[in-house]
């Protein structure tokens, strides 16, 4: 499925002037065995167009490995297509200053900008559930009020948020949600891949029961 390039641009055009860099498209079969919901692109992605191909990405691989699942049979996305970024400095080995960009979570504002890409992709591509991996994908679609730490590892099924007019209103169609945390909090957090896991088999023995 490949979102169309008048979309694409518009999505690109919503952005302008935003601290934002490249654009990922989303990619996977239309009838993939689950739709996967990130964050937005890194550093990796945003130059080589493949999401999930960076350090997260290969965290994301070992998930879908014990799901008995390639990269091939799912589709990929995120809230966000270009990579957030801000300034920081880094301080090299000998004592040279170097100013560099940093990743950083997308804003409300930025999520919205490209809202409509996301909509798109969920309306038409057919899959039994949308796994969300982390907090950013979650709320997009379920709404603020839903906390990763509160939800991961449940089914949450009804209607999801679609851009409407700068806002967000509720689809008429009902969607299957699971949650799940970002592959890349692993990295900061080593105690949630135990929680991983266990989403994991939970929905490992959901698209079991639906095959
Ligand atoms: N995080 C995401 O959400 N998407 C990527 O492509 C990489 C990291």
């Amino acid at each position: 499925m490949k979102l169309p390039d008048e979309l694409a641009e518009e999505g690109k055009k919503r952005v302008e002037g935003f601290p934002l860099e490249g654009f990922v498209y989303g990619s996977g079969p239309q009838s993939p065995a689950l739709m996967l919901v990130g964050e937005a692109p890194g550093e990796t992605e945003i130059h080589n167009g493949i999401p999930f191909s960076g350090r997260a990405g290969k965290e994301l691989m070992k998930f879908l490995e014990k799901l008995g699942l390639s990269r091939e049979e799912v589709y990929i996305t995120a809230a966000v297509r270009s990579r957030p970024y801000r300034w920081g400095e880094k301080k090299e080995r000998d004592g040279t200053v170097t100013k560099r960009k940093y990743n950083r979570p997308p804003t409300k504002k930025e999520i919205m900008a490209h809202a409509l890409l996301l909509d798109y992709e969920i309306e038409h591509v057919t899959t039994p559930v949308i796994v969300t991996l982390g907090n950013i994908g979650l709320k997009r679609l379920a709404g603020n009020g839903y906390k990763i730490t509160d939800y991961h590892g449940t089914f949450i099924k009804g209607p999801i948020q679609k851009f409407d007019n700068d806002t967000y209103s509720w689809t008429e169609k009902e969607y299957l949600i699971f949650p799940t945390f970002h592959p890349a909090s692993i990295f900061y957090n080593p105690r949630l891949a135990e929680l991983i896991e266990e989403d994991i088999s939970t929905l490992k023995k959901f698209l079991k029961e639906h095959q």
